[in-house]
This record gives C-alpha cells, sequence and structure tokens, in this order.
C-alpha cells in the first residue's frame, strides 16, 4: 500500500517517512513547511508543498498519487503555545482535520492512523494512564487532538468505512540521525540545550507539583520507538482492522529535574538551574500504560533516557537550531 505523510517534514514525521521507507511501504509527504524542513524529505521521496486546509490540493494529492492511506501528523503540537493562541490551534488541528477528512472522502481512502497526544487525558490520577481513562484535557491542543480523535469515530459511525487507528503519544525525544533532531525548541530537552548553549541556566517550570521532588513528570519516548510504532500501526490498519487506540509511550516516568540531571551526566558537565513559575496548561504528571500496544501490536519502546538525551545532544551539535 502506499501511504501519504502529513506532516512528514517535521521532527517527528521525518522519522516516520525513513521508518515506514525502511520497512518496505511507498511513501509520498505532504506539508507546507510552515515548521518542517525540506531537507528532512530524503532526496526521492514525493513531495508536495500544501496545507492540510486546502481541501482541493489535498485530495488532487490522494488521487494522482494514487493513495491507499493516510499518516496524519500535520498540527500544531506546543501545550504552552495553545494556552495562548487556542484559535490558532481549532483553526489547524480541527479545521485542518475536517478538510483533510473531506478530502478522504472525495478520493475514498479507507485507510487512516492518526497522531494523536497524551494531552488529551488533561490531569489523570493515578500512577498510570490507560487507554479507558476518561479524556479531560487541561488545554486547547488536548482539545484539539480529542476532536481529531471525535471527527474520526463520527466518520465511521456515518457509515463511511475506514480502517483507522489513533497514537497517543506520550513526551517525544531524541533523534534517530543528526540530521533528524528536533529544531522546533518548544520541549524540555531542546530547550534546556537552547539555554546552556545561550549561556543560560535552564529553567524549570514549577517546582510544587505533588511529585516525589516537586517537578513535573512525564512518560518520554525515543522519537525512532515512536516511528517505529508507527511501522506496527501501519501493519495493523493494512490488516483492516476497525478504530482502536493505543498510548505510545515507555510506562516509566521521569521529573524534570531528574532529565535535567540525565543532560548533566551525558555533556558531562554540571550546570545551574533556575526554578520558575509553574506553566499554565501542565499536569503535574503523565505516565502511560503501555500493555495494550504491547499486546496487539506487539511493540514496546526499547531506547532509554540516556539515549535520548546523546541522540538529541548529537543532532543539536550536527545541526544547531537556526
Ligand atoms: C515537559 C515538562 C514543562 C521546558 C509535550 C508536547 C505535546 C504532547 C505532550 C505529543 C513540562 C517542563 C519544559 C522547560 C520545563 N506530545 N519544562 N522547562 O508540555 O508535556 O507536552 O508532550 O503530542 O505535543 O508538547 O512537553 O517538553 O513542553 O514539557 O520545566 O524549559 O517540562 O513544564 O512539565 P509537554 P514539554
Amino acid at each position: 500500500m502506499k501511504w501519504l505523510v502529513t506532516g512528514g517534514a517535521g521532527y517527528i514525521g521525518a522519522h516516520i517517512v525513513r521508518a515506514l521507507n525502511t520497512a518496505g511501504h511507498d511513501v509520498v509527504v505532504l506539508d507546507d513547511l510552515s515548521t518542517g524542513l525540506r531537507r528532512k524529505v530524503s532526496e526521492g521521496v514525493p513531495f508536495i508543498q500544501a496545507s492540510i486546509l486546502d481541501t482541493d490540493a489535498v485530495t488532487s494529492a490522494l488521487r494522482t498519487g494514487l493513495i491507499d492511506g493516510v499518516v496524519h501528523l500535520a498540527a500544531k503540537k506546543s501545550v504552552e503555545e495553545s494556552v495562548h493562541n487556542p484559535h490558532l490551534y481549532f483553526e489547524q488541528n480541527v479545521l485542518g482535520m475536517m478538510s483533510l477528512l473531506d478530502a478522504v472522502k472525495a478520493a475514498q481512502i479507507h485507510h487512516f492512523v492518526l497522531s494523536s497526544s497524551a494531552a488529551i487525558y488533561g490531569s489523570p490520577d493515578g500512577q498510570r494512564v490507560s487507554e479507558d481513562t476518561t479524556p479531560l484535557p487541561v488545554n486547547p491542543y488536548g482539545q484539539t487532538k480529542l476532536a481529531q480523535e471525535w471527527l474520526l469515530a463520527d466518520l465511521v459511525n456515518s457509515g463511511y468505512d475506514l480502517s483507522w487507528t489513533a497514537l497517543r503519544y506520550f513526551n517525544v525525544a531524541g533523534a534517530g540521525a543528526d540530521d533528524l533532531g528536533d529544531t522546533g525548541v518548544f520541549n524540555l530537552i531542546p530547550m534546556v540545550l537552547r539555554a546552556l548553549d545561550q549561556g543560560q541556566a535552564p529553567q524549570v517550570f514549577g517546582d510544587s507539583y505533588p511529585t516525589p521532588d516537586g517537578t513535573c513528570v512525564r512518560d518520554y519516548i525515543h522519537v525512532q520507538d515512536l516511528a517505529d510504532a508507527h511501522v506496527a500501526a501501519v501493519a495493523h490498519v493494512e490488516s483492516g482492522s476497525r478504530s482502536s487506540v493505543f498510548n505510545v509511550g515507555r510506562g516509566l516516568g521521569f521529573s524534570v529535574l531528574e532529565v535535567l540531571d540525565a543532560v548533566r551526566a551525558v555533556l558531562g558537565r554540571s550546570f545551574d538551574h533556575q526554578i520558575a513559575p509553574a506553566r499554565a496548561g501542565d499536569p503535574a504528571s503523565l505516565v502511560a500504560a503501555v500493555g495494550r500496544i504491547d499486546t496487539e501490536l506487539r511493540f514496546s519502546a526499547h531506547r532509554d533516557l540516556t539515549d535520548m538525551v546523546a541522540s538529541a545532544w548529537s543532532a543539536w551539535q550536527a545541526f544547531p537550531p537556526r
């Protein structure tokens, strides 16, 4: 089967494109390059520069490209930015998804893998979050990702034949290759590396959370493991599985302070950090229950926090974000 990857020139998307190609799938990339980088799409991979909001352009790409399925990543994904600019997030992530699904119907596409997010859970109680937890997003980003899942489920309930899977990403970090590092600098590890590059103390957004050391706990997963999870999800959807949702994480939580210590160990240098005010929209802890993806897709992540920090640092040095 042939897959269109929207957002395939982005940090996560570019890893997924290469992993799908390595697994023998035909892939076409559609990206508006608003945050993605053209250099991240390998030579020989067909590339279409377009916005998912341009329904006609997407329909044409699906039809002329003889596409069988869509892996959808093109979206805005910063929790902090979504709090300050919710309208932008609903326009890109919800209207964009509606436009893409109009194109999917027009081109009669029947296979879909959605990049969803742990942000839909909000601030759940308990140690690990299972897929059966009631979604209660606490920020606009999480609201828009939940709306994307609703749009898929409602499209099927309306009678459209679609085999779809949603992957609820936890915190993605690291790089599968030096040219694929996270140049967005919206997330903890690249923000720490940028602060250090600028001779500044990295900031810790709040240290009074109800967690062991008072700082937020997240479930970090290496971006290469995440890409491998998409190869498994594509195979699952190609087999004709009906709608399914999977957490994608490691089932292990690390606090912000523990991540800073991992950075110190990998860089081999000590540095101070600065406690800053808590960030609006941040849940105290988000750690995945990962039994379902292990059982149903036979997938489990195997790279650890040190791998994530070391690969992020190597990519940062090779291709410093502009
Ligand atoms: C992690 C923790 C910050 C920077 C991410 C993605 C989102 C979604 C869920 C996929 C938070 C703290 C950060 C800094 C800090 N993933 N922090 N100092 O907010 O958990 O969301 O995962 O859909 O797309 O954004 O990730 O890396 O921004 O923050 O203390 O300089 O680190 O407050 O507690 P977040 P993050």
